[in-house]
């Protein structure tokens, strides 16, 4: 048995309820990282590297897993808790892995930062022909192209932020009714192009905790799309209620629906149901990866129920207690 942990890829260790080593994998000595005569020692004796050290001192407080550095690599350490009050650590090398999620994060930023001058001396050049000719059906049509554009990058930069797992929270206070009212301002026009009505059912009073730029994203693309996939006369409904230790707000709207084979995908990044429509709509596809990444750092979920023809109702759930 011992054997085989010393075979695994991946260090073990094993402590007592007052944290001296029972049992730790060769792992950790091939890595450098454990002292060779470890047997009787503490933990905090027998290990070499203090992020390792001290990320295990918090874990025993409490936690399930963390992140450290050491030297130039990243490991993952997860904690399982064990018969006897013993402590089981499992520690993975995730260096390469986050190398990557690294290397694809700086790609898209480097890109859509390229992409954006050119693009805005384009755009500046087109208005000014605009001006000139505004009868020009070709010129607008170039401008509206630009202004997808621009909406794709911002949308690529606004995901590849949230889930490079750098962002934090910035948590406030926020008073749900008034926030919504802005973010429907922002939106207004659009709501009244598309005769849809907007109805803030929040009561006066409903307080939630969460990160205000966050809740705005996920806000905005929530009421976008209620507002695109509805039907004229239709309507757009938002509502705030407080479940145990949760925030809860709901946008439902009389819209087109969603068929069901396609919902399990619609959080999916580039992911429509109706291309040409979220297009013309001026989506960019990335809306709901923003709102699910926004609610998941938040430690949140989301839910969906649609019906096609009837309309959308999206949940989402934000914890109170953090
Ligand atoms: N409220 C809604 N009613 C009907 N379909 C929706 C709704 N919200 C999203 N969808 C569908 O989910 C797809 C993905 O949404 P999203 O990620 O916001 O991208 P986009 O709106 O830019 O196309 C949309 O293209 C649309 O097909
Ligand atoms: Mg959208």
């Amino acid at each position: 048995m011992k054997d085989i942990l010393h075979l695994l890829d991946e260090g073990v260790l094993l402590l007592d309820r007052e944290g001296r080593i029972l049992l730790i994998n060769r792992w950790w000595i091939s890595k450098n990282l454990a002292r060779e005569d470890w047997e009787g020692k503490y933990y905090y004796e027998a290990l070499r590297s203090l992020s390792v050290i001290s990320a295990i001192g918090q874990l025993l407080e409490g936690g399930e897993s963390l992140y450290v550095m050491h030297e130039d690599a990243k490991y993952l350490i997860k904690k399982k808790i064990m018969e006897g009050d013993k402590r089981l650590f499992l520690v993975s090398d995730v260096s390469s892995l986050w190398q990557y999620e690294k290397l694809k994060r700086d790609l898209v930023e480097n890109v859509a930062h390229e992409l954006k001058t050119p693009l805005s001396a384009v755009t500046l050049l087109l208005e000014r022909a605009a001006k000139e000719c505004p009868s020009s059906f070709a010129i607008h049509r170039a401008l509206h192209r630009l202004q997808q554009m621009e909406k794709l990058i911002d949308d690529m930069l606004i995901l590849a932020r949230l889930e490079s797992g750098v962002e934090r929270l910035h948590l406030t206070e926020i008073h749900l009714r008034e926030f919504l009212q802005d973010v429907y301002y922002q939106l207004r026009e659009e709501f009244e192009k598309a005769k849809v009505n907007f109805e803030n059912l929040v009561d006066e009073s409903f307080v939630l905790v969460a990160d205000e730029n966050k809740l705005y994203l996920i806000l905005r693309n929530l009421l976008e799309n209620a507002v695109r996939y509805n039907r004229e006369g239709g309507s757009v409904r938002v509502r705030g209620w407080k479940e145990g230790q949760m925030a809860v707000v709901e946008v439902s709207d009389t819209g087109i629906g969603i068929p069901k084979e396609h919902i399990p995908f619609i959080f999916d990044r580039f992911y429509r149901v109706d291309k040409g429509r979220s297009r013309d709509r001026g989506g960019t596809g990335l809306g709901l990866s923003i709102v699910r990444n926004a609610v998941r750092l938040h430690g949140g979920s989301i839910e969906l129920q649609s019906e096609v023809g009837k309309g959308s109702t999206f949940r989402i759930y934000i914890p109170q207690s953090i």
